[in-house]
């Protein structure tokens, strides 16, 4: 069986994504996927990226926060987001970025897909369909069987949601790892999965795993950023 680890959503929480990476460092996974949004909310936008830059196995893809920060970077006037603290922390992202990890960026797909043996798997932040779908466990299963009906990959990786779940419908495979670094559920953990596959099997296992967010609170504290994001990450929830 080929061992995949499942992220997404790391949000620039780089402490969440090293937590995960000490608890599971012991396996050899085959491959990692990323299904994107590197980028805004948290103060480690540099090593996030530069962590899955030096993964040679890893497959990322960009997220909705990724896009805006090109086009920050290209230098668009952006009417969204609207609030003004959400604002802050998207242009003092592209402000901090450094320019091998800019480049790295503009290196990647809006989705992707990889095959282990027989099996294909799609990488989308959204949904196969569309990248900016908030695609939440609770959507009508009329949806999911839209997204199944002729779709050439066996197991749909998905993002954005900020929601862990793994539905079967249709014979396809739905998996969202929930959000790494950004959690909406009142739960501060960081939120990732492990997917095993064969040729007759998949299995999906999601794991959530505390991390310090003092850690994050303190970055977000020296850097004179909004207040607001201190509490979010400790809470666990999106206030904004
Ligand atoms: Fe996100």
């Amino acid at each position: 069986m080929k061992k995949v680890l499942l992220l997404g959503d790391i949000h620039a929480n780089f402490p969440a994504l090293h937590a995960i990476w000490c608890y599971v460092r012991k396996f050899s996974f085959d491959h990692i996927i990323n299904t994107g949004d590197f980028t805004v909310y948290s103060t480690f936008p540099n090593e996030t990226i530069q962590w899955f830059r030096r993964r040679k196995n890893s497959i990322s893809i960009l997220g909705n926060t990724d896009k805006r920060i090109l086009r920050i970077l290209k230098g668009e006037r952006l009417e969204r987001p609207r609030k003004a603290e959400k604002r802050i922390m998207y242009y003092w992202t592209a402000e901090i970025l450094l320019p091998e990890n800019i480049q790295y960026l503009k290196s990647l797909p809006y989705k992707t897909d990889l095959t282990i043996g027989n099996i294909r798997i799609g990488v989308f932040h959204g949904t196969s369909e569309d990248e900016d779908e908030t695609l939440f466990q609770s959507a009508p299963e009329m949806r999911f069987r839209e997204l199944a009906k002729g779709s050439p990959f066996h197991i749909h990786v998905m993002g954005h949601s900020h929601t862990p779940y793994y539905k079967v419908i249709d014979g396809v495979h739905f998996i969202n790892p929930g959000s790494v670094g950004r959690m909406f559920d009142g739960d501060p953990r960081t939120s990732f999965a492990i997917l095993k596959v064969s040729s007759t099997n998949v299995l999906v296992e999601h794991f959530r795993i505390p991390y310090p967010v003092e850690d994050v609170v303190t970055a977000l504290k020296q850097y004179r950023l909004p207040n607001i994001y201190s509490k979010m990450y400790r809470m666990g929830k999106k206030l904004n």
